[in-house]
């Protein structure tokens, strides 16, 4: 007998679980960090448009798969895949992609999210205001990360710690299921980081210039330093795959969560405006407070070349080293700095769950297995994963999984899914599909957009990657000699990841034949 599926609470909460899904480490740390790398200003453009041609098409793509797949009892995207490709037999492997992606994202994830959770104590407890510059803010990190041993840390006990204690609150909350563990905990969540993003935008947005000398180094300076845009980046293959690359991060789109979120509503519930509701939320985010907390104290504090410096010099600093520096030169810097920290620690626990959620699904819906078991082998799978991340950070572990789970895999499973909706599920049903409960209806030009723009787009995207990087990336052009061997390793686990998932959609599909 099929066990019942879930279903959210009311459509508040599906919005806020989606948005909770969206905002993230994403938003916070890795979009200054993306703007300022690729030239400030030069990043705007490429941003905003990759964000209509590819963000808003594959948001409403996924929520409308995801509610049809739904209906016929598949949460994830095998069955989906299985079920507007005609029952292919092959179609559905393209699937394992949207449960692969998650699980490699959720590794590495929770333990930076742990940081966080660490950092906000250190914050408030004062510890972090010991670090007055630059370098003894990042030996603080790499001590805590194990990385080096040092008069801060001597082992990687804290860390440890922290992170089981992230581990088990992401655990916890997948295991109270859909309403009362996912939608509860983003129905809290948000508020307060919404309320704590805008304490921390209008602080540092009011401060005054840190340094005498540098009487320019204004918030709005820091603000223009991001903001003007800069036409010329138009013309440059990079800035739009590093724009079209945070598309997918940020909106959590191509990775698979969304479709198994709208797996959770029922067949007349609206996708498009609720979709595009939670985009906005999340660019809103993403732009606003985002845009303006790290960049803007960064800036004032290290002014415009060497906040490049410091972006460019590891993907953590600007919001574990320049953000934390920055704070500690203003009044009550501890309480802010807790807010930042427990901000991103919230954002990044809405989003983890959501990772969590599509192989805890695949397990349920395809299985038949409870909730418990489903969470219990999740959890046992994960834990090994997660492991390796922490041990092995130095080695490049956290790196190769985030490239091919994090980056990779998005751009290449949305162009899969962008083609199977207009081209095999046909744009005719998929429009039909998409405005089925809608609260209102797109612009025919939208579905221009979905069945040529959005596919080439995502293909151009691909192709120029491989001409441009793949064979350094496959051949480990740029990976130090000494790393080669765990790199090689991280391969292997993710390859294996892959089929294991691969080889239990095959056996699921096995016993439901045989059923039939
Ligand atoms: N969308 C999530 C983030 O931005 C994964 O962090």
């Amino acid at each position: 007998m099929q066990l019942q599926r879930q279903s959210w609470g009311s459509k508040i909460g599906v919005i806020l679980a989606v948005a909770g899904s969206a905002i993230g480490l994403g938003n916070f740390l890795r979009f200054p960090v993306q703007a300022v790398k690729n030239g400030g200003g030069a990043f705007i453009i490429p941003y905003l448009i990759s964000f209509l041609l590819l963000g808003i098409p594959l948001m409403w793509i996924e929520w409308t798969l995801g509610r049809f797949g739904g209906g016929f009892g598949h949460g994830t995207a095998p069955g989906m895949f299985h079920n507007i490709a005609n029952k292919n037999r092959f179609i559905k492997y393209f699937g394992v992609i949207g449960i692969f992606g998650p699980i490699a994202i959720f590794t590495y994830y929770t333990y930076i999210e742990s940081w966080l959770l660490g950092y906000s104590i250190f914050s408030i407890t004062g510890k972090l205001a010991a670090c007055q510059d630059q370098t003894s803010m990042v030996a603080f990190l790499q001590g805590y990360q194990g990385l080096e041993k040092n008069g801060f840390f001597s082992s990687l006990v804290p860390a440890y710690i922290f992170f089981i204690l992230t581990f088990g609150i992401n655990l916890i909350t997948v295991a109270g299921g859909i309403q009362k563990g996912i939608e509860r905990v983003c129905k809290y969540g948000l508020p307060v980081l919404f309320v704590l993003g805008i304490v921390l935008m209008i602080r540092v947005l009011t401060l005054s210039p840190m340094y005498v000398e540098h009487p320019d180094w204004t918030p709005i300076a820091g603000l223009g330093f991001l903001w003007n845009p800069d036409f010329s980046s138009l013309l440059d293959a990079k800035v739009w795959l590093a724009a079209a690359g945070q598309i997918f991060f940020t909106l959590s789109v191509g990775i698979g969560v969304i479709l198994t979120y709208a797996s959770y509503l029922t067949k007349n519930d609206d996708v498009i405006l609720s979709g595009l509701t939670a985009a906005a939320t999340n660019e809103w985010v993403e732009i606003v407070l985002g845009g303006s907390i790290a960049v803007t104290s960064a800036f004032l504090f290290f002014g415009p070349a060497g906040i490049k410096d410091v972006a460019g010099s590891g993907a953590f600093n600007l919001g574990f080293v320049a953000m934390p520096l920055a704070l500690n030169h203003i009044p009550y810097g501890s309480v802010f700095g807790f807010f930042w920290f427990f901000l991103l620690f919230i954002a990044g626990v809405t989003s983890s769950i959501s990772l969590a959620q599509p192989a805890i699904a695949f397990l349920e819906d395809e299985f038949n297995l409870d909730r418990k078991k489903a969470v219990k082998i999740f959890a046992a799978v994960t834990f090994v994963l997660c492991n390796m991340t922490v041990f092995l950070l130095g080695k490049g572990f956290l790196d190769e999984f985030d490239f091919w789970g994090g980056t990779f895999a998005l751009v290449l499973f949305g162009t899969i899914e962008a083609i199977l909706f207009s081209w095999v599920f046909g744009i005719d049903k998929a429009w039909d599909e998409m405005h089925a409960g809608s609260d209102i209806t797109l612009p025919r030009f939208y579905r221009f957009i979905i069945k040529y723009i959005t596919p080439t787009f995502l293909v151009v995207i691909l192709v120029s990657w491989f001409l441009r990087e793949a064979k350094d990336v496959i051949l480990m052009k740029n990976v130090p000699d000494e790393m080669v061997p765990f790199i090689i390793f991280a391969r292997f686990i993710l390859f294996a990841l892959f089929v294991a998932i691969a080889y239990l959609v095959h056996i699921a599909w096995k016993q439901k034949e045989k059923k039939t």
